[in-house]
């Protein structure tokens, strides 16, 4: 847009220049032509009058004379004629001939020659014809002068100075527009383009896609894959936006209102004892706690995990459980006690040095030790004595939270035969070949198999996941119905692309975005109209934390009229600092931040706010509120909730999202700016473009954005899977009757043998 000011402001000057040398030119040339006219008029009027004039004058009749001349000048435009020469004193003229043109002020060439001049008097400029008025004999009379208005010349010339500059401000104005609009369009092609995609699974479109812009594009297909699940979903009879209230009718109808069970490693709420003696209650910065507990208040129900605050202990009764959430109490936390040796093993060691890097491509080399998946199957085991004892009822629903419980689905099987299990990875799944890194693959596969259906973010991680079941296990696979069977149980694999609350339930206590902006800078210590970025993570190798510092600092490299105006706010809780890793990746952090701050800092505090401390959800939402620009840089992330969360947070429709296209969340998020974190120049251009970005623009991305998560919402994420998990289960009971009239009805077709196991499920 700036280039495109760059180049209207030269073109609409060249205009103005252009206009006036055009009108000027008109006008001389009109004067030229009315002066010839005029002249020749002249010859005609004395031509038509000579012969009565020169008699006239000849015989000195000096009334007739006059006479004569008070004719010609009825003519309107004639304004006044006059004889000059021996037989005409006292003047000879007409009553408005102009005092000024005296005979002897006139300016003749030589008496008796014709002569034309254009003379400005105070009145108005006139034209004036001077002819010789010869007798029969030849002998010249004296000189007739014509004067003729030409004031409506200048009248003429001003209007055709105005109506030149009005039309070339015209063709100006739509020059400009037409620029304005060619380089705003350039900016939303790509999202036409979107819509026009995005429109193929509804009008058929036939033949190849057109080639998308490369311009931060997002990721057409599965954009467009997610749409078309939508209108599918809504032909079928959707009810409307999913909402918590939706969500429990679900449970009431469908699941006759058993309450579910909710296994994660990590708790809702953490309480921790201050210095003070104190006991405070934590938010937990994870995106499953973020995307999980507004569905537990939903649904009530239990929450079972790792009681890993220092005041926990002291917070639970004779069950280890408590009610949360505090204040709302609506279901019920239950806590398992870790010692610091499973703790190392399970979750430090197996679950976050092994499993979080084999499913990460941000180039952590994974690490597998065998003590440490001892500690994972005794957690895992002792997780599945909890559960089984918390579970309400043999057909009990439990849902199986991430990596750190691959093994818990077959071990509740086992424990529990009829109960919903379903497992979700929060994480991406790696193709079968890095997989295969893992020496407990098999065992892995095999634990997640337990449940009733395992459920991905994205289609390419149950891709990934059904082909590392086909590598390494004994195992049918049914394409079709993205299904895998063994050992007569079927396990379905889906994808659940998971999301957040709508409305943000953060958002009710806080001020307007109008007002976090203002008082942010002022806490930061920013000057009121500095544009501010922002990045919420938790310190992570894989968020790209030093990738989007860098490219930060490309942008002030590059575009030096960022520099000094623009601060990026980067808020990272802490995160699993036992790791060596982690403990680098601070240290890195914080290198790079020093050294962007050094180089641009001026004196200043620098470019980058680096806040490493946890921070509660109220902070962040302040953050967001407060910020022109939001990046998510992750180097890959199977869904990255921030995003979402940052659009969330905009009913003021401002601010724009910069977006790596290896998140799950790019997949869904169209009318962000999707870059690839690892390409600084894209980045840093994005950062740009979302800088300069005008109001209207980011108004249509964020209400767009909005529009996309307030529909693909946590409810709905959990909405489907419970249904999907009820219709498994009418089929299972169904075939569990069929397969028992089998055995009673039939005992000739070989007893107890049954169906075969494909047509358990069908
Ligand atoms: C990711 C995982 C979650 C985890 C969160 C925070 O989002 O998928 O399971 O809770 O990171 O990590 P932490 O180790 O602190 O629970």
């Amino acid at each position: 847009m700036r280039a495109a000011f760059r180049f209207l402001v030269p073109l609409l000057v060249l205009l103005a220049l252009v206009a006036y040398a055009a009108s000027e030119l008109m006008i001389r040339q009109a004067h030229r032509w009315a002066e010839r006219d005029l002249s020749a008029r002249s010859r005609l009027v004395l031509a038509s009058a000579r012969e009565g004039l020169s008699g006239r004058l000849a015989a000195g009749d000096r009334v007739r004379t006059r006479q004569i001349l008070d004719e010609m000048v009825r003519d309107e435009r004639l304004l006044g004629a006059r004889v000059c020469g021996p037989g005409a004193e006292p003047p000879l003229r007409t009553a408005a001939f102009p005092p000024e043109l005296a005979c002897d002020r006139l300016p003749l060439r030589a008496p008796g020659a014709t002569h034309d001049a254009v003379v400005g008097l105070p009145g108005g400029t006139v034209h004036l014809s001077v002819l010789p008025i010869g007798a029969d004999d030849g002998e010249v009379l004296g000189d007739l002068v014509l004067v003729h208005d030409m004031s409506y010349l200048d009248r003429r010339a001003a209007e055709t100075r105005k109506t030149t500059f009005v039309a070339f401000a015209l063709v100006g104005l739509l020059a400009a527009a037409s620029t304005l609009l060619a380089s705003r369009f350039s900016w939303l092609s790509w999202t036409a383009e979107l819509r026009r995609l995005l429109a193929a699974p509804f009008h058929s479109l036939g033949g190849a896609a057109p080639a998308a812009s490369r311009t931060f594009q997002p990721v057409l297909a599965d954009v467009r894959e997610l749409v078309s699940r939508l209108a599918s979903e809504e032909v079928s009879g959707g009810g409307g936006r999913w909402s918590a209230e939706r969500l429990r009718n679900v449970l009431r109808t469908r699941l006759h209102g058993e309450g579910v069970v909710v296994v994660a490693n990590r708790e809702p709420y953490i309480h921790e004892r201050a210095a003070d003696g104190s006991v405070r209650v934590v938010y937990p910065a994870s995106g499953l706690v973020t995307a999980l507990e507004p569905v537990m208040r939903a649904c009530s129900g239990t929450w079972v995990a790792h009681g890993s605050g220092s005041a926990d202990r002291d917070t639970v009764d004779a069950h280890d459980r408590v009610r949360v959430p505090p204040g709302e109490e609506s279901y019920a936390l239950r806590r398992v006690w870790l010692s610091e040796q499973e703790e190392r093993g399970y979750y430090y060691g197996f679950s976050n040095e092994g499993l979080w890097p084999l499913c990460h491509v941000a180039h952590t080399r994974p690490e597998f030790r065998a003590a440490d998946w001892e500690q994972y199957r005794r957690v895992n085991a002792r997780f599945a004595a909890v559960v089984a004892e918390e579970a309400p009822g043999p057909d009990a629903v439990i849902l199986v939270q991430d990596y750190h419980f691959a093994l818990l689905p077959r071990m509740l099987r086992q424990r529990l035969p009829r109960a919903t299990i379903l497992a979700f990875w929060h994480i991406p799944w790696p193709n079968a070949e890095r997989f295969g890194i893992c020496p407990w693959e098999r065992e892995l596969l095999d634990g997640l198999l337990g449940s009733s259906i395992v459920g991905f973010h994205t289609q390419a991680h149950c891709n990934n996941f059904l082909e590392s079941v086909d590598r390494f296990l004994e195992s049918r696979i049914d394409r079709e119905r993205q299904a895998v069977v063994m050992g007569g149980r079927e396990t379905l694999v889906r994808p659940y692309p998971i999301s957040i609350e709508w409305p943000a339930r953060w958002l009710a206590g806080l001020p307007s975005a109008e007002r976090c902006r203002a008082d942010y800078r002022r806490e930061l210590g920013l000057p009121a109209d500095a544009l501010l970025g922002v990045g919420v993570d938790r310190l992570d190798y894989t968020k790209g934390i030093v990738e989007r510092l860098q490219a930060v600092e490309r942008l002030l490299d590059r575009f030096p009229e960022f520099r000094g105006r623009f601060f990026f706010a980067q808020l990272a809780s802490p995160s699993r600092t036992l790791i060596e890793t982690y403990r680098r990746l601070n240290d890195e952090v914080e290198r790079v931040a020093a050294s962007i701050n050094a180089r641009f800092g001026n004196g200043g505090p620098g470019p980058i706010l680096l806040m490493r401390r946890h921070h509660e959800p109220p902070d962040i939402f302040r953050a967001y509120r407060a910020a022109d620009v939001c990046y998510v840089s992750s180097l890959h992330d199977g869904m990255n909730l921030v995003a979402k969360e940052f659009v969330s947070a905009r009913d003021d429709l401002r601010g724009v999202l910069v977006l790596s296209r290896f998140t799950g969340a790019a997949r869904e998020l169209a009318e962000a700016l999707v870059v690839n974190p690892y390409d600084l120049e894209e980045a840093s251009s994005a950062l740009a473009a979302a800088l300069s970005m005008a109001p209207e623009e980011q108004e249509q991305r964020m209400r767009a954005l909005r529009g996309m998560v307030a529909e693909f919402n946590v409810y709905r994420w959990a909405g489907r899977i419970l249904l999907d998990a009820t219709r498994l289960r009418q089929r299972e009971r169904l075939s569990v009757r069929l397969s028992d009239a089998w055995r009673s009805g039939e005992p000739g077709r070989g007893g107890d043998s049954g169906p075969p196991d494909e047509d358990v499920h069908r």
